[in-house]
């Protein structure tokens, strides 16, 4: 039965997470495939700190070409986050041929264009389920099942570390940068956290979900992005006094050609949905002409739904890569020839 191979890189929590999830669940997983995911090689800067986890001799490397250059290696994993060297390495990696999944939202917010330019190039598929909402399979939906609709809106709670630490504040008064500090030991927080708490990582979460919603390039420079650090105990009382919740959420909306796309604190009523979502919880309302409202809820951060999702990629390019099909449909938005042009 033939295998198929997989390189990650990035060894941190999310990665470790992907490490035991492929192990633990790999017969399921052959099972529903008829066929085996292999993780080949691991490349980190970081090869000596135990993570729980025992690895077969010679799987890790800090050298990260020995995963992008080797021909066995069919599926890339990226988890390094960031812009640089993550750009580099996954044009690298479908240079070579690879198919890409990663969790790096900033890295396709800003740089998703040439990406995809370069891996429609190369006929390999780039699929990132884990950069928006975590475990919650939303990105699937909007350009799966949900694909014929015309979306009006879209708009949720898309970071699970902000959420985290508004909901610990309501609940129990507690201090801001104390929970933040819990939020980075349980790994919920980008290695920069000011990407969580000033709205950063929302904003690049927010244009991607516009980009696939609304077929148009959407930087997210140009969304209006106000944070959480300055909400104090203070407006957290005074909203519950007004029966209200602070929660931190992306707007997006379509107006004819113009988008409207916004990442504030906004006080939620107690009775809506919105505000029953508390701690790593994020959730997603999508508004399509035909389907009508539809809610996405789950788990937004951490080791595990992330990792559900990366392995949920993988297994989804494997399928392809067994069908014998090259690479489909690329997201909208991100089409050469093909891109909308929409005013923000
Ligand atoms: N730092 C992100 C969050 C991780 O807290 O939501 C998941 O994208």
């Amino acid at each position: 039965m033939q295998e198929i191979q997989i390189g990650l890189l990035g060894f941190g929590t999310i990665g470790t997470g992907v490490a035991k999830l492929l192990m633990n669940n790999s017969a399921l997983i052959e099972e529903k495939l008829g066929t085996r995911l292999v993780l080949k090689r691991i490349a980190d800067l970081d090869i000596t700190t135990d993570r729980g986890i025992s690895l077969p001799a010679g799987m890790l490397t800090t050298n990260v070409d020995e995963v992008l250059t080797d021909p066995e290696i069919a599926i890339v994993i990226e988890l390094i986050g960031g812009y640089d060297p993550a750009k580099r390495f996954v044009l690298r990696a479908i240079e070579h041929g690879k198919h890409i999944v990663t969790a790096n939202k900033a890295l396709l917010a800003v740089h998703g264009e040439e990406i995809y330019a370069a891996a429609a190039r190369q006929g390999v598929e780039v699929l990132f389920e884990a950069a928006v909402g975590g475990g919650i399979p939303v990105l699937s939906a909007i350009k799966g099942n949900m694909a014929a609709n015309n979306f009006a809106t879209v708009f949720g709670i898309l970071n699970g570390t902000c959420n985290y630490i508004l909901t610990r504040m309501t609940q129990e008064g507690a201090d801001f940068g104390a929970v933040l500090k819990n939020a980075q030991e349980l790994g919920y927080a980008e290695a920069d956290p000011t990407f969580d708490i000033e709205g950063v990582d929302t904003a690049h979460k927010l244009s991607l979900l516009l980009s696939l919603c609304f077929g148009t390039r959407v930087d997210f420079d140009h969304i209006h992005t106000e944070g959480i650090s300055a909400i104090s105990a203070i407006d957290v009382n005074f909203a519950r006094d007004f029966g209200y919740k602070i929660k931190l959420l992306a707007i997006g909306k379509r107006d004819g050609d113009r988008i409207e796309a916004r990442v504030h604190p906004t006080m939620i009523p107690v009775n809506y949905p919105l505000a029953d979502v508390d701690g790593v919880f994020n959730a997603i309302r999508l508004s399509g002409d035909f389907v009508g409202p539809v809610m996405f809820y789950g788990r937004g951060a951490g080791m595990d739904p992330t990792a559900s999702a990366i392995v949920g990629d993988l297994m989804d390019i494997a399928r392809n890569i067994l069908a014998g099909i090259g690479r489909r449909t690329a997201p909208l938005g991100y089409l050469e020839g093909r891109v909308k042009t929409l005013g923000i």
